[in-house]
């Protein structure tokens, strides 16, 4: 069996529900607002969010007044969302744990299913889509939001070129999940297979800023995306990778304002 990457494993994500609020939230909220605008969420609709994190699309469809059911394998994940409805008074929103691989829902029950940054993890990825199909109504809306590629992802390129520097021996080119589905014409061919009827695509890109060097390292090591990377170094060279991140970002960026660019793409699917 294939070694799973720390990503798709929910007991990373578990503890990292904080952390990736911290760095993401203002990215995928934006991708959930983009998401939210294309497929147009009405009072009284049926809602699903698979991978939901967070939860930043559960909670624009709650406010938009559907009836909206947050998923997600992560124990940590489900009770940090549950905790956020909660202080932001969301009516409407049911967060459980469960495999996006094996959606324990009926068939044809919702009107839009969304799922951003999720279906990319699954190590059977098919059986996400034709679940992700499957719980929607015939007329449906799905839309899977996933990464371009590492040419988009300008985060991730300035951690790569900062940990080449802390660690000539560092091996860039690794198997990342994160990035199994950008190229647009296999997520397209993927989608129908599911049992869409037709899909469209559209391309978002966004500035994902920072505060300061010093304070959004922290926040990207304990990635579970590259978990393993950091695993392997002492605390000394975490902290050498940071003091590099930090002097790499000011001689490109001066004294800020900080900020990288990040693209994904949304794919929209009729059943
Ligand atoms: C990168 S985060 C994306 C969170 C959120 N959807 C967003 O747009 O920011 C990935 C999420 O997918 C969840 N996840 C990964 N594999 C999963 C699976 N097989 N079933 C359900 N959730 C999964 C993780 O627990 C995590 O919350």
């Amino acid at each position: 069996m294939t070694r799973q990457n720390a990503s798709q494993q929910a007991s990373s994500w578990d503890s990292r529900a904080a952390a990736y609020e911290e760095s993401n939230a203002a990215t995928s909220d934006t991708y959930a607002r983009q998401a939210l605008n294309i497929v147009g969420v009405t009072p009284g609709q049926k809602v699903l969010d698979v991978a939901a994190g967070p939860g930043y699309f559960s909670i624009l469809a709650a406010q938009a007044g559907a009836d909206v059911l947050a998923v997600d394998f992560a124990q940590g994940m489900v009770d940090y969302l549950r905790e956020k409805v909660r202080r932001l008074d969301v009516e409407n929103l049911r967060v459980e744990v469960m495999d996006g691989q094996d959606l324990k829902l009926e068939d044809d029950s919702f009107d839009i299913a969304y799922s951003s940054l999720g279906i990319m993890l699954f190590p059977d990825r098919a059986a996400g889509m034709r679940e992700f199909c499957r719980v929607l109504k015939p007329g449906g809306l799905g839309a899977i939001v996933a990464f371009t590629g590492l040419e988009g992802h300008g985060t991730y390129r300035l951690v790569l070129d900062a940990l080449e520097m802390t660690k000539p021996d560092f091996e860039r080119v690794v198997p990342d999940p994160r990035f199994s589905l950008t190229d647009p014409d296999i997520f397209r061919t993927e989608m129908l297979t599911a049992g869409f009827s037709r899909v469209n695509m559209f391309t978002v890109r966004i500035v994902q800023t920072f505060d300061s060097p010093e304070t959004f390292w922290p926040l990207l090591t304990d990635s579970p995306a590259i978990a393993h990377v950091f695993n392997d170094m002492t605390e000394d060279q975490v902290q050498a990778f940071g003091d590099i991140f930090a002097e790499l970002v000011r001689s490109r960026q001066g004294d800020g304002p900080y900020g990288t660019e990040n693209e994904v793409r949304i794919a929209v699917g009729v059943k």
